[in-house]
Parts: structure tokens; sequence; C-alpha cells
């Protein structure tokens, strides 16, 4: 049975999901222009949700290799860019593996010794122009949580994808989409070794366009609340659905803990049906409880 996911990525077949949150047709555009792009919104608003259902959306079509990577373990390597640089060559192994196996060039190339072992601060340059050149297809990459990595390292990252932007889309990724709470260029960014403040726009300043993330509208709110209905007959009021949306404003994982703690912890008998009044309770116990 389905339920309201308020813990990490939402998955489709196992939660209740709001589908098409992005705009596909301008990311569609984006990738055909080969274009490098961000896509940030805040904590909690649906951003892996929705780029794990983009990439299997290109992946299912066949056109593009796309890959998403989540770049947050390199966040303890602080700015020994060495450490970090290994730590994202690790993560990369492992998204490559879960999403092509392991006859990819691109993870064949990970696991040779001499490719881990003699890392550089080019090293995630040279593996992504290995990549691009054997591989069949062209690359797509959404890449996670970059504004979780710190000073020198974040640097480097930024800096080796700009370095490789004018060999795309034979020698380096065609498009890319960074994920993260900020837009770049408000990065300011602490280098030890250049003991200055870089510039996220400076670093990356191949930037084409920054996307967002807006919240749930009102008809998602009731949307989502209408898929729990179907699944076990429990019906929301109007008035309790209009007060979940002025309660949490549409921010994605409140719209979701606040139903969850109404439907599955306060009123599981689901021939009851959920009013404002649950609601106001729901969300006393949530703010209660301080869950984030
Ligand atoms: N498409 C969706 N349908 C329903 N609920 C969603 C959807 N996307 C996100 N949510 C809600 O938001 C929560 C967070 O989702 P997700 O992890 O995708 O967000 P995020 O923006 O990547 O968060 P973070 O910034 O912490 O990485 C989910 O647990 C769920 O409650
Ligand atoms: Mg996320």
């Amino acid at each position: 049975m389905k339920f309201f996911n308020t813990a990490g990525p939402v998955n489709p077949a196992d939660h209740y999901y709001v589908p098409h949150r992005f705009n596909e047709p301008e990311i569609r555009q984006l990738i055909a222009q080969k274009k490098y792009f961000i896509l940030h919104a805040p904590r909690q608003s649906g951003k892996t949700t929705g780029l794990l259902q983009l990439v299997k959306m290109f992946n299912g079509e066949g056109q593009y290799k796309a890959l998403y990577v989540n770049f947050e373990p390199a966040q303890s390597a602080r700015s020994k860019v060495i450490e970090g640089m290994s730590t994202i060559l690790k993560a990369l192994k492992i998204a490559i593996f879960n999403t092509f196996g392991a006859e990819d060039a691109g993870y064949q190339f990970l696991i040779k010794d001499e490719h881990t072992q003699r890392i550089t601060g080019n090293s995630l340059n040279e593996f992504f122009s290995y990549w691009a050149q054997n591989s069949t297809k062209p690359i797509i990459l959404f890449i996670d949580e970059i504004d979780s990595l710190v000073g020198d390292t974040l640097i480097s990252v930024l800096r080796q994808l700009r370095a490789g932007y004018a060999d795309r889309p034979t020698n380096f990724p065609q498009s890319l989409c960074l994920i993260g709470v900020r837009d770049v260029r408000d990065y300011r960014i602490y280098s030890d070794e250049q003991q200055a403040i870089v510039l996220g726009g400076s670093a990356f300043n191949i930037k084409a366009k920054s996307l967002t993330l807006p919240a749930f509208t009102p008809t998602q709110v009731k949307e989502l609340y209408k898929q729990h209905t179907d699944e076990t007959g429990q019906k929301f009021t109007d008035e309790a659905i209009d007060y979940a949306f002025e309660q949490t404003q549409g921010q994605p994982w409140l719209v979701n803990a606040l139903a969850y703690e109404a439907c599955f912890e306060m009123v599981t008998d689901h021939s009851q049906t959920i009013t404002k009044e649950i609601l106001e309770q729901a969300k006393e116990t949530l703010i209660k409880r301080q869950d984030t």
C-alpha cells in the first residue's frame, strides 16, 4: 500500500507522487542546445525526486546516456582537492554501475587501479573526457548536492567542468545540470590555496540558465491527497485541503508530513474523513516533534 513519504526522495511505485514538476520542454531544449545549467531550490522541495524521474525518462528514450550522481560524499574532504576527487570518482563509479552496468566504458575505466591511485586535481576532467569519447551516445549529467562541496574542492570541480565545456559533446558531456540549494552565481567560495574568495560566477562562467522548482500549487496538493483517497477510500473535506495548502504554502515535505500524521498516525480508520480540525491537531504534533 502506498503512503505519504517523508524520508528522502519519493519513489512513485511506493509513495503518493506529484508528477512532472519540472518544465520538461525547457530542459529538453537546454540539453538539445548542449547547454550547462543550474537547478536550485530549497531543501526538501523535490529536486532529487524530480531528477531521478527525468534521468529514467531520458535513458528510457535512448537518445542520450543520462546519469544522476550525488557529490555530497565529497563534502568531508573539505578543501583537500585530491581526497575530494577520489571520493567523487568513487561516487561516479557506483552511479555508473547502477545505471548502465559493468560493461560501461566509464565503469571499466574507474575500476582500474592505475586510474584511481594516481589522482590529480584534473582527474575529474580526464575521466569525463575519456567517458564521452568512449560512449556511443552523448552523455548528459545531473550532479546533485554540488553546493555541499567546500572551498578548493568546489572550485576545482567547477573549473574542471568549465575547462571541458568547449570539447563537448564528443569529448565531454553534451549537457550538464548542477543541482543545489543556491544559484552558482551566489557562491562565495574561500580558497585556502589562493587565500581569497572566489565567486561561483567566475569559476563557472558557462552557465546558460538557472532553473528553479516552485512549491506545490493548490491543485497539486489536492491531487496528491486524492491519491490517498483513491487508494484507501479515506476522504478529505475541501476545507481540510484548503487548510493544508494555507499552512504549508505547498512546501512538498510539509504537505506530505501533515497528511501522513493525519492519515497514518491519528486516523488510521480510513472510513473516517479527514477534517480541518484533524489537520490542526496534526500540525500541533509536527511542531511539538520539531521534525524537519
Ligand atoms: N514529486 C513529489 N511528489 C510528492 N511528494 C514529493 C515530491 N517531491 C518531493 N516530495 C516531498 O518532499 C520530500 C523531499 O524530496 P526530495 O528528497 O526529492 O527533495 P530535495 O529537494 O532533493 O531535498 P534535499 O534538498 O534535502 O536533498 C519527500 O520526502 C516528499 O515528502
Ligand atoms: Mg536532494
